[in-house]
């Protein structure tokens, strides 16, 4: 019973425990991108591993937002955003928001 009982609890502690304490990384826009972005489009968000993937850097903030949600919740899935539907799914609307910040700043 002890131990039927035990392992959801210990989940159930474990995700308090993520969400309590999100490590630095989560909302750095910077950290971020190099972590999940960088490998198909540039350490500066201008250099895309395909002549064909967009070049990012500069580009508007708010655009940015809306495409980076529209990707995430498959509102936008035309041409190769399917490409980018996985990685979106892990990351927030509070990190959609510091990306794009970084993004445009670039
Ligand atoms: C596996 C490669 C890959 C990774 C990793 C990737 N992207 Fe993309 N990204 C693409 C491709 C390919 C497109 C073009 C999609 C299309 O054809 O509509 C794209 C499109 C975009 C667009 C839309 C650009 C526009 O002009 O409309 C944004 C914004 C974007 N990516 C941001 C990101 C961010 C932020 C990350 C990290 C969280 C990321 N991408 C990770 C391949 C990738």
């Amino acid at each position: 019973m002890l131990k039927k009982n035990f392992s959801p609890m210990i989940a159930g502690i474990a995700l308090l425990a993520l969400g309590a304490g999100s490590p630095a990384w989560a909302t750095d826009g910077a950290a971020l991108f190099k972590k999940s972005c960088l490998a198909c489009h540039g350490a500066d968000a201008n250099t895309p591993i395909q002549p064909i993937y967009p070049r990012l850097a500069g580009q508007n903030e708010e655009y940015l937002i809306n495409q980076l949600r529209d990707i995430k919740s498959g509102a936008r899935k035309g041409g190769m955003s399917m490409l980018m539907m996985g990685i979106m799914a892990p990351i927030t609307d509070e990190q959609i928001v510091a990306l794009a910040k970084w993004i445009t700043a670039q």
